[in-house]
């Protein structure tokens, strides 16, 4: 059993949670870290979780809802930290956090080219749903060439 401390960000987590998801591989050039950490932070049905060992984030998830459903971004773990239950408990945490809000479904998506994190969150109960993944870029400035 972990000793994994989980708790809302704060402003003095911004860095340590945009180093901990670059070193995870999940930013990209037309996502800025610290403007996606600021406007979860901003909207009220959003919030970023960080998870603490011995007082270093090692984990995080975003979690949110639209009214509808839940969704999360961001699950990462320290990669020197994984395989120890850690990203099962941030994503325990998102769980509750989204029950709380009285969401009762959590949709999420993972990029093709991140197989293996599906063997992950069909550890943690979640099923792949035939459905069409569609998307608009409701400002086409921000779309990568
Ligand atoms: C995905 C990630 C969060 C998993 O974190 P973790 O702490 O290693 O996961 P856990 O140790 O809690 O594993 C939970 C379960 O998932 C399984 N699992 C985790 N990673 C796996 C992998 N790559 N392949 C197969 N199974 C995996 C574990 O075996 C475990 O199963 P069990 O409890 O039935 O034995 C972590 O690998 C990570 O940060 N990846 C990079 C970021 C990323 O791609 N995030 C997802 C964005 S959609």
């Amino acid at each position: 059993m972990s000793q994994l401390v989980i708790t809302e960000i704060e402003d003095a987590d911004v860095a340590a949670i945009s180093d901990l998801w670059a070193r995870c591989g999940l930013t990209r050039p037309w996502n800025d870290p610290a403007r996606d950490i600021a406007f979860a932070r901003l909207v009220p049905g959003a919030t970023i979780l960080t998870g603490r060992l011995d007082g270093t984030i090692v984990a995080s998830a975003m979690v949110g809802h639209d009214g509808h459903r839940g969704t999360v971004y961001y699950v990462s773990v320290d990669p020197d930290r994984r395989g120890k239950g850690l990203g099962r408990e941030i994503m325990a945490a998102a769980e509750d956090w989204l029950r709380r809000q009285g969401i009762w479904k959590l949709n999420l998506m993972v990029r093709a080219d991140n197989a293996d994190v599906v063997a992950f969150y069909n550890s943690l109960g979640y099923e792949t749903e035939q459905r069409v993944n569609m998307a608009k870029w409701l400002d086409p400035s921000k779309k990568p060439a």
